[in-house]
């Protein structure tokens, strides 16, 4: 009779080898379409290497990122399938990195851009047999965000009504005032230039919203927490999920393992915040807030005002606010007056000063810099026009 063979007596070289999968980027303002990225390419093997590119690498092949190097080795560091992180790798990936960093291939969005001639820069990868796709996620781009903040668009917002759809207009103009506050002027728009389901800027489509992307992104299930857990809530808008957060997440798990994050509802953020926030919409924010290695459970549009039952049902140890300021309820209570009473609110400095706002401030900035420029080069063209005329 064959005897069975137990698998933990097998010789090293008889088991299975983790496959290890690179990719790499920019990671330009990481949103939930990079996280679903790293998702998809995590589950084409084991084991997954992220290469992100330096300030330089990225300036000199797609123009100034928006956050530093730093910041985005960081972003990239927290994202839950991410397993190790490369910082300043090449922007045309050659195949010795992945001999380097023993990877079997390196995955990629299927949306590589051909240069003229008919190669890309992963070319040499392809050549040797060592690429693989996912597949790219639609709705969201670095440059749709841009819009989204640059064109002060509401259209975003999950629970707009029609007439709110077009709630603001384009941008005609940024200055800067004397205080160094940053002002917007209007253009006005025509509800014509708005069609409902895409971007009127862009023309992307809007991301579908499917319960499939939350189950994806909670790896199946939610787990409970077990015996011994120490539950934290914290609540805010977490909009453009940034290193800001991050580091206030880190900081909150001086308090507990389970974190849950409450996040408030668009009308509710923008009741608060005004303008066009929140620039990701609540679907949007509760994909950010999940891609976060750190975050165990989200509640998907929060109370403001912190209650007995929310923290009885969760049964939270901790309440935690970070180093922003607390905006009282419309009433004006403090909103985590309960938690205050039960003697488990805690205020902590993340260490961190970065805010949704100053993204869209370093946005604004650069593409005042970028018009500078172009008006600047249009007068040098124009003399030069003159003096070829004359
Ligand atoms: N990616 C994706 N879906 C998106 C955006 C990015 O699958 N909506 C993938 C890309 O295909 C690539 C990886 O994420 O494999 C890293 O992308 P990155 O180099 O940061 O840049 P972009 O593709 O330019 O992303 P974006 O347009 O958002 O800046
Ligand atoms: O501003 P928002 O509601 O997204 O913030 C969510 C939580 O993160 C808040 O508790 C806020 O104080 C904290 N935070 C922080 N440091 C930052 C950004 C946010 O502590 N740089």
């Amino acid at each position: 009779m064959a005897s069975k063979s137990d698998p933990s007596k097998e010789p090293e070289a008889k088991k299975r080898k983790q496959v290890r999968v690179w990719v790499d980027g920019c990671f330009d303002m990481v949103h939930f379409g990079h996280a679903n990225a790293l998702r998809q390419a995590k589950a084409l093997g084991d084991v997954l290497i992220v290469g992100v590119h330096s300030d330089k690498e990225v300036t000199r092949h797609k123009g100034i990122p928006v956050m530093s190097e730093k910041e985005r080795y960081k972003m990239v560091r927290s994202i839950k399938w991410v397993d190790e992180v490369v910082e300043d790798v090449p922007y045309v990936t050659p195949v010795s990195i992945l001999d380097e960093h023993n990877c079997d291939f390196c995955a990629h969005g299927d949306d590589i851009t051909f240069a003229p001639d008919g190669s890309h820069s992963y070319q040499a990868i392809v050549d040797a047999g060592r690429f693989k796709t996912f597949k790219r996620t639609q709705g969201v781009s670095t440059t749709d965000l841009v819009g989204r903040m640059l064109l002060m668009t509401k259209e975003h917002f999950l629970d707009s009504e029609k007439e709110d759809i077009v709630a603001q207009s384009p941008v005609k103009k940024f200055a800067v005032n004397e205080m160094g506050a940053i002002t917007i002027t209007f253009l006005p728009l025509s509800t014509s230039q708005n069609p409902l389901g895409t971007n009127p800027y862009n023309g992307l489509f809007k991301f579908l919203r499917t319960s499939q992307r939350i189950i994806d992104f909670s790896g199946g299930t939610v787990k409970e927490p077990k015996s011994g857990d120490k539950v934290v809530y914290v609540a805010g808008d977490f909009d453009l999920f940034h290193v800001g957060h991050v580091a206030f997440l880190e900081k909150c798990l001086q308090f507990g393992n389970y974190i849950i994050i409450g996040l408030h509802e668009d009308r509710v953020v923008n009741s608060y915040k005004g303008r066009n926030f929140p620039i990701m919409n609540l679907h949007e924010r509760v994909l950010g807030a999940l891609a976060c290695r750190y975050v165990s459970d989200v509640v998907i549009g929060a109370p403001y005002q912190i209650e007995e039952d929310l923290l009885d049902f969760f049964k939270v140890d901790f309440v935690v606010h970070g180093r922003t300021p607390i905006k009282p309820c419309h009433d004006g209570s403090d909103p985590y007056q309960v938690a205050r009473d039960r003697g488990i609110f805690r205020q902590i400095d993340s260490n961190n000063p970065l805010t949704t706002n100053d993204i869209v401030h370093r946005i604004i900035r650069n593409r005042m810099k970028f018009e500078e420029r172009n008006e600047r080069k249009e007068s040098v063209d124009k003399r030069g026009q003159e003096s070829c005329e004359s």
